[in-house]
């Protein structure tokens, strides 16, 4: 089957969602311009749907209704060290002075009450919002986010005359370009119902954006891991199977370039699940459990690492300890219980009604786990240097918070896990992909979040990939329209 349509953006995630409705706004009084967004799963999400811990922006309404006296400097700074010389500085600009606009967006457009923030490994200042709890229920970040935008494209598809279609089910699979190098349309494979047959479908465009995520999910089946980070083969992962790369093969076919394609975050704090311990899916202990001041603890009951340094080096020195994730009842009163219990119910999360408590379930003696939490207050309370130079305390380890009479405490195992890929597409400010050989954009094809790399180099900061999905997504829809 053959057609023709304007603008094809691939991927439904956060990035490729954020495009779509940029293109459609752009384009509202332009009439007979088409778009299509391209989905392979049976639903929209992809990895955005599991972002827990939040998204980055800084002089943000609700920065500022806290007093929070952050600027686009320090996040800016933050960023380009954590990238540890790797990051492109343009890139990064545009990402941390259009943040703000990127948070009021999603407040002020979808209605999202994104009010809580964290100071997250690696900020400077409380900057990483996420939604609080409703009615005692959890309203994870991610799910929120794409659930709100999946909502007003399907309504967009839906209005008549519409110039806007959503495919799910619909795996791209090659980009056409002309002689001149132009990218010109694409191929993708759908499943036919009736028969269980796979359609070709040939769709002739104008613009391709590529916004199929990274490349963690590849699990068993390990292809750029093998090629680009072999020592990784075998780890867990916090991604879906659907982050394997797609956007990378479709776009280098073309002659696009990659970047630092062996910079991959391991995030220190996937779960261990006791009832399925060798599972290689994690559920990610989202990093807000440490933004709130959730400390590690090593299997003798001691601390070993700032746990709100930057995710790279908590996952060294996880790796050379294993750990257990531990939050005193004021961290959890501020992280919130619904999110908690959730992680209980899942068997993620033990629940310990004392210190005596917690020290015989993680098997530490009393002792050792009593001077380490008296020892983290003292250092909180300014009294004495903290040994591994943390600078931010969030809550104490040893008073009870608001929330009853006995003090009590949350408890995990946690395991370093594969989490997100910085390489990716080489890509430029108007989110265009550049060529591998000269470096030249490719003409008609642009890309947004993960499948691009260069913008956070060596190691991601926390919420700054729903972030870079936003900006970069919008950026893209605005520049193919
Ligand atoms: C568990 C978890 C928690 C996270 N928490 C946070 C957080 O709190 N804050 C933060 O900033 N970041 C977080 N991240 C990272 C962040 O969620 C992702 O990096 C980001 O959402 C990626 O968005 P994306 O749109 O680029 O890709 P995705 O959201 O992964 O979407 C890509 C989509 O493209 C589709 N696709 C792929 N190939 C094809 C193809 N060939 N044809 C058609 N469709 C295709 C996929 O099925 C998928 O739906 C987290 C990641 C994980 C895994
Ligand atoms: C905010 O921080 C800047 C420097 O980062 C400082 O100059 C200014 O005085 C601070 N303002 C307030 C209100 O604290
Ligand atoms: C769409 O338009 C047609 C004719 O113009 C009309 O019959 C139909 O009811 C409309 N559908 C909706 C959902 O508005
Ligand atoms: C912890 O240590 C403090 C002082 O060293 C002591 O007062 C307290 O009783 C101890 N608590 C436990 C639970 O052992
Ligand atoms: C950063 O990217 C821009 C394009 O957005 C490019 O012009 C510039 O040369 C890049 N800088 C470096 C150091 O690669």
């Amino acid at each position: 089957m053959s057609r023709r349509t304007n603008i094809v953006i691939v991927g439904g995630g956060l990035a490729g969602m954020a495009a779509a409705i940029e293109a459609l706004r752009q384009t509202r009084h332009t009439a007979g311009i088409t778009i299509e967004l391209l989905e392979k799963e049976a639903h929209t999400g992809g990895n955005s749907a599991k972002a827990s811990s939040g998204i980055s922006g800084v002089l943000t309404r609700t920065q500022k209704n806290l007093g929070i006296n952050d600027s686009i400097d320090a996040f800016f700074q933050d960023t380009i060290k954590s990238g540890r010389g790797r990051s492109n500085e343009t890139l990064v600009q545009r990402l941390a002075s259009e943040s703000a606009s990127a948070v009021f967006w999603l407040q002020n457009d979808f209605a999202l009450d994104l009010d809580v923030i964290a100071q997250l490994g690696g900020h400077s200042f409380p900057r990483t919002h996420r939604r609080p709890d409703a009615n005692g229920k959890p309203q994870p970040v991610g799910w929120g986010i794409v659930s709100a935008l999946d909502k007003h494209l399907k309504e967009q598809a839906k209005k008549n005359g519409s110039c806007f279609r959503l495919t799910t089910g619909a795996r791209v699979t090659k980009l056409l370009s002309t002689a001149g190098g132009r990218v010109s349309g694409i191929f993708y494979e759908s499943i036919d119902p009736s028969t269980n047959t796979v359609v070709r479908h040939r769709c002739k465009c104008d613009v391709v954006v590529l916004a199929t995520g990274g490349f963690g999910g590849e699990g068993g089946n390990p292809n750029f891991l093998k090629k680009y980070a072999p020592q990784l083969v075998g780890l867990p992962a916090t991604n879906g199977p659907f982050a394997a790369g797609d956007g990378l093969r479709l776009a280098t076919a073309v002659g696009a370039g990659l970047v630092d394609m062996d910079q991959i975050q391991v995030h220190p704090t996937g779960f261990v699940q006791a009832r399925d311990p060798g599972n290689p899916t994690k559920f990610l202990a989202a990093e807000a459990l440490r933004g709130e001041g959730g400390i590690l603890l090593n299997g003798l009951g001691k601390r070993f690492v700032d746990e709100l340094g930057t995710r790279d080096r908590v996952t060294t020195a996880i790796t050379k300890y294993s750990a257990y994730l531990v939050l005193s009842q004021p961290v959890a009163d501020s992280f919130g219980h619904g999110g908690l219990g959730f992680y209980e119910k899942m068997g993620l999360m033990n629940k310990a009604s004392s210190v005596e408590e917690l020290a015989t379930a993680i098997r530490v003696e009393l002792t050792t786990l009593n001077q380490t939490l008296t020892d983290y207050d003292k250092a909180r309370e300014g009294r004495i240097n903290d040994e591994f130079g943390k600078t931010a305390f969030p809550q104490s380890m040893l008073s009870k918070g608001g929330s009853g009479d006995e003090s009590f405490y949350f408890w995990c195992i946690v395991t370093p896990s594969i989490h997100y890929t910085m390489g990716g597409l080489r890509f430029d400010e108007n989110a265009r992909v550049l060529a591998s050989s000269g470096g030249q954009p490719i003409p008609g094809l642009l890309a947004a979040g993960e499948v691009t790399g260069g913008l956070h180099g060596a190691n991601r900061l926390g919420g700054n990939s729903l972030l870079e999905c936003i900006v970069y997504g919008r950026r893209a829809g605005r520049q193919a329209a």
